[in-house]
């Protein structure tokens, strides 16, 4: 019944040189749950019910990277572009494997409409899953992510912001402007909020005043355009940073010494970026 379908149901999982303790329910088969550990082939993401049957599936399993295109590649940073419907197999098995760390989002067992987008580290062994985001091929709302998620041992290293900003790269080459899915979880909003209060306050403070002197002016629409993010969300940051005023049917935009610190701290401390010149791809029609 509905209550017990939706009790946390995985012990353990194993991924790759990973033991990860599920936070959430995921529809993984009764089989596999009632043993302590669920491993997962960290290439196919193939879920079997232990570890012999793992090392058979490996002495099998001919990928060392998810199936699709390699899009982007800097580094030892790479990203796949999985289709849904043409690699269900893989988009099921990643769906049931984010679910685990996923409270409130739906399950997509049709994957058909979406397109994943795979956020891999790179070594002598293989590519290594660190993280995804789904998005919809044809969004209604300009959603340009339905499911974002960074695994758990990769977390809180900066790579959610690198998921977001390739997201918001995707939508600059499309023309459009784009904006998470709704409900965002705690983490989730506090990741956007992040990457969006630091990409605005970099164009910001990027901004010289005029040769007379005077404090140059961008608008919310420049803003929005130069960087993909939605209005909307170009507003409510503005609002949530204090940088914003509405004065007789306008908005206007003031930097404040407390932006500009804590910015430079955030600046300092920044790792990894998305290199645009680096990305291979075009979008769809
Ligand atoms: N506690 C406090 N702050 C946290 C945090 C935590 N557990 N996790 C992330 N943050 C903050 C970071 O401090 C950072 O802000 P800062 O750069 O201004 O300091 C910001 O959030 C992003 O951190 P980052 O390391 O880039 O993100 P991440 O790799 O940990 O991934 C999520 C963020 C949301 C993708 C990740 O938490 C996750 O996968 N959660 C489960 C799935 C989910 O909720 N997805 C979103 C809804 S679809
Ligand atoms: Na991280």
């Amino acid at each position: 019944d509905d209550i017990v379908t939706r009790m946390k149901n995985v012990d353990m999982i194993e991924l790759g040189r990973h033991r990860i303790k599920p936070w959430y329910f995921s529809p993984y088969p009764q089989e596999l749950t009632s043993e302590p550990i669920v491993y997962i082939c960290e290439f196919c993401l193939k879920y079997v019910k232990s570890h012999k049957c793992l090392e058979r599936h490996l002495s099998k399993c001919v990928f060392r990277h998810p199936p699709g295109n390699e899009i982007y590649r800097k580094g030892n940073i790479s990203f796949f572009e999985i289709d849904g419907r043409k690699n269900k197999n893989y988009a099921q098995n990643l769906c049931l494997l984010a679910k685990l760390f996923l409270d409130h989002k739906t399950l997509y067992y049709d994957t058909d409409p979406f397109l994943f987008y795979i956020m891999c580290e790179l070594d002598t062994i293989g590519y290594h899953i660190i993280g995804y985001f789904s998005k919809e091929k044809e969004s209604s709302e300009d959603y340009n992510v339905a499911c974002i998620l960074t695994l758990p041992p990769y977390q809180k290293k900066g790579y959610g912001k690198v998921l977001i900003q390739f997201s918001y790269e995707l939508s600059k080459f499309e023309g459009k402007t784009g904006s998470p899915e709704k409900p965002l979880s705690d983490l989730g909003l506090l990741s956007y909020r992040s990457y969006w209060s630091q990409t605005i306050l970099d164009i910001l403070i990027s901004l010289k005043p005029t040769v007379s002197g005077e404090q140059p002016c961008m608008t919310i629409n420049e803003i929005s355009e130069m960087t993909s993010i939605k209005k909307e969300d170009v507003i409510s940051t503005l609002q949530h940073l204090n940088l914003i005023n509405y004065y007789k049917g306008q908005y206007i935009i003031q930097l404040t010494r407390d932006a500009l610190d804590s910015h430079s701290k955030a600046m300092a401390k920044k790792k990894i970026k998305i290199d645009p010149k680096c990305l291979h791809w075009q979008p769809k029609d």
